[in-house]
């Protein structure tokens, strides 16, 4: 006997006599004589159909084998002579593993993406998000491989950290609590602060990926990264995953052909590992879903400075919520206007104002614009900003000065300045992040929608 995964049976070769499928139980049509079950295991998004006799052994339990419950089934794999699968289950014998009582909170009907919400538990079981964990793995293994094949090194960086790559303010204080202390009540604070220092959860793993290109030229993160602010939109989570190359000797015009080649690759990648799941984002929740994604794979990304990105809003017919002058944050109603409504395709826009940007990136005093940083977004339709990144200061006597312009205590990044002392070389770099690639790819159009457990305002329990 052996044990078949859903997925092979329905891609299996030819009739197979004695096989074993678990799974959990969709859904169960009893007839005379005979049942029909319908049985997943996530291995991909269809079902495979088993049909068991009456006499068959552990028929008995069938009542068991309700909406939700874990069984094992052995059998014969036979054509099927129904439409729309090629094999199905003739089966054996049935034995329960695990029951699901009629208060299984998934049955057979649509659930709204509210009430999945509750329970993100079991949410995996549906069509939808089971699609989404595979399209996710799908694209985290692309991204592996992308970087791979281009003589990139993972390289792992902390998440506890005692500096604030972004220099927002946006970060989670790390803190221990004494061992037999009582868990804090409502306003009670018995925190202490990492072994007398102060530590923060990692807004981006960028300013410890520098050394390392700087080491090894070309590297890469891919990991957790928490931001305390801004958590209550659709597109932003305090925890999400994000995905950080670091370059030696590269500058900010080859840091844009990274970004766009990764993009594209990362779209063509999933749209061919994953074309069955996409299908079913294609047909059910975006209509607009297959001629986007095919846009941003095949044609070039537009470019255009920061100023010219202002004059086109400012010019718009459509009136903004924020107005925009030279020195504005760009707002996702811009970014979208950019890509969605005037250039219709992924737009990266670069050279921003160096008040809005942070102390690392490049100013562009030698290239005749010391208003400027050299920083480019990636501003996809639907989403806005997928990545953010810039070439980095790389002139210790100007980093400094930077630094001192934003008020910053150089003290803790003097291993950061040693960088600028010891073989210091251009580089550059950036960060996508991994959850607005999915909703890009899904058109899903909430990020509590793409990762397993949502880190966002009221979502912690679980
Ligand atoms: O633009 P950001 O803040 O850039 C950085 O952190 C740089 N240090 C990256 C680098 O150069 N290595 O963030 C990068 C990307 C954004 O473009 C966005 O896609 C995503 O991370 N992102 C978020 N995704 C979900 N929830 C949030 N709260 C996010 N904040 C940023
Ligand atoms: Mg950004």
């Amino acid at each position: 006997m052996i044990d078949l995964t859903v997925k092979n049976a329905l891609h299996a070769q030819g009739p197979l006599e004695d096989v074993r499928i678990r799974g959990w139980v969709r859904t169960r049509r009893d007839s005379k004589g005979f049942s029909f079950l319908e049985i997943n295991d996530g291995s991909c998004l269809k079902n495979l159909q088993a049909v068991l006799d009456a006499d068959a052994p552990g028929y008995s339990a069938i009542e068991d084998a309700a909406t939700g419950a874990a069984v094992a089934l052995t059998g014969e794999l036979v054509e099927s002579p129904g439409k729309g699968q090629t094999w199905e289950l003739k089966a054996r014998e049935l034995t329960i593993i695990g029951t699901a009582p009629d208060d299984y909170p998934l049955q057979k009907k649509r659930h709204s993406d509210e009430y999945l919400r509750t329970i993100a538990h079991l949410r995996p079981r549906t069509n939808k998000y089971s699609a989404i964990t595979r399209i996710r793995s799908e694209a985290a293994y692309a991204t592996h491989r992308f970087f791979h094949d281009r003589g990139f090194h993972y390289i792992h960086t902390p998440i506890i950290t005692g500096s604030d790559c972004e220099g927002a303010g946006e970060m989670f204080r790390v803190t221990t609590l004494p061992p037999c202390m009582p868990a804090p009540k409502d306003g009670d604070v018995h925190a202490e602060d990492f072994f007398g220092s102060a530590a923060n959860l990692t807004v981006s793993g960028q300013l410890e990926a520098e050394p390392y290109a700087l080491a090894l030229s070309k590297v890469y993160t891919f990991g957790p990264t928490f931001r305390a602010e801004n958590s209550n939109t659709p597109r932003h989570a305090a925890e999400f995953w994000m995905i950080e190359p670091e370059m030696a000797f590269y500058d900010l015009s080859m840091n844009m052909d990274l970004a766009e080649e990764f993009t594209k690759n990362l779209v063509g990648s999933v749209l061919d590992a994953s074309a069955e799941d996409i299908e079913l984002f294609a047909r059910f929740v975006d209509k607009e879903l297959m001629p986007t994604l095919e846009n941003i794979v095949s044609q070039p990304f537009e470019r255009l400075p920061y100023r010219e990105a202002v004059d086109i809003l400012k010019s718009a017919k459509q009136k903004f919520d924020f107005p925009v002058e030279f020195g504005t944050d760009l707002q996702t109603e811009h970014e979208r206007y950019l890509a969605e409504v005037h250039f219709k395709k992924p737009v990266i826009v670069y050279n921003y104002p160096r008040s809005i940007k942070p102390f690392y990136m490049r100013l562009n005093d030698d290239a005749g614009d010391a208003e400027t940083v050299a920083a480019m977004d990636l501003l996809v339709p639907r989403i806005g900003e997928l990545i953010g990144g810039s070439q980095r200061e790389e002139r210790l006597d100007v980093l400094e000065a930077r630094m001192d312009e934003c008020s910053m205590d150089k003290a803790p990044y003097w291993w950061y300045l040693e960088l600028r002392r010891f073989g210091s070389a251009p580089h550059a770099g950036f960060g996508l992040g991994f959850e607005r690639l999915l909703m890009l790819v899904t058109g899903v159009t909430n990020i509590r929608d793409v990762i397993s457990f949502p880190r966002t305002p009221k979502h912690l329990e679980f």
